[in-house]
């Protein structure tokens, strides 16, 4: 198999080419004079099943998943893995007229199979035109987590949505895990239903699949801190970090961020490789 590495996702696609001894195809991304994008990839891969690994956290790397398909019409299968799917949030038509920006995006998305990493409803595959799979990568965060030799940890899911993920994460590694219920005020706020949690003297980290703006978590690390926990650490599967959230976490006392690389930032300590390799290589 040939492994395509978009230009959101390289540092992703290159780790899995390693895992699975893979060729790993090298394209070149650039923009023409009126922003336009240009992809053509210099490798050959004709006839060859190729798989692409491409995060869409702008509409640009949106366009270049699209190049690179149609740029792959001569393989003899096409594998898509969207490790951070953009637009998956807006899973619903809130208000009338609005369109579900994530069917609009999975529609356009032709593909043998797609994969999505923690998408963040699993409701959207349903719109794929080719087999979805959803791979979960809270095993790998929780790994990492029980290496990391806290003071009797414990994973805390900000609202009932991620449940799944502490559990997951905690899963076999003896760690405990709750939850919290969380109400959205506006896109950029949030309130935390206060909740008396078992965290005095602990070591907290708190889990979601994505951390956008950082309120969500900016309140959940002060009502934790109010209710004595120790260190207050934060966890997701794909670090948006948009704005000035980083600075918000911090203000709020973090004592760490960790996230995987479905999305390459400073603080994606943890690989998602090994997950997307296991599925795509069998
Ligand atoms: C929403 O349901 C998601 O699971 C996250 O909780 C949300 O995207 C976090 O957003 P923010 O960092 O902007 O609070």
């Amino acid at each position: 198999m040939d492994i395509a590495g978009g230009p959101a996702s390289q540092l992703l696609a290159g780790r899995v080419s390693e895992i699975l001894n893979d060729n790993l195809l090298v394209s070149d991304f650039k923009k023409f004079p009126d922003g336009e994008l240009y992809t053509r990839i210099l490798d050959d891969f004709s006839g060859h099943d190729v798989s692409i690994i491409q995060s869409t956290v702008t509409d640009s790397d949106f366009v270049s998943l699209l190049q690179l398909i149609d740029a792959c019409s001569d393989a003899s299968t096409i594998s898509v893995v969207i490790p951070y799917m953009g637009y998956a949030r807006q899973d619903k038509r809130f208000k009338p007229g609005e369109p579900v920006s994530s069917r609009a995006v999975a529609r356009a998305i032709k593909a043998d199979t797609v994969y999505t990493v923690n998408i963040h409803d699993e409701s959207i595959l349903e719109h794929f035109d080719a087999k979805a799979i959803n791979l979960d990568a809270s095993p790998v965060i929780g790994k990492y987590i029980k290496s990391m030799k806290l003071k009797d940890p414990l994973i805390i899911s900000p609202d009932d949505g991620a449940i799944g993920l502490a559990k997951n994460a905690s899963n076999d590694l003896g760690i405990d895990y709750d939850f919290l219920e969380k109400t959205r005020l506006s896109g950029e706020s949030v309130s935390i239903k206060p909740k008396n949690l078992a965290v005095k003297g602990r070591d907290v980290i708190i889990l979601d699949d994505i951390i956008s703006t950082g309120g969500t978590m900016a309140e959940t690390i002060t009502l934790l801190r109010k209710q004595g926990a120790h260190d207050v650490y934060t966890a997701c599967i794909h670090p948006v970090l948009s704005n000035n959230a980083v600075l918000k976490l911090f203000k709020a006392g973090v004592k760490g961020i960790i996230a995987t690389d479905t999305i390459d930032k400073g603080v994606s300590v943890v690989s998602a490789a090994p997950v997307i390799a296991k599925a795509i290589g069998k």
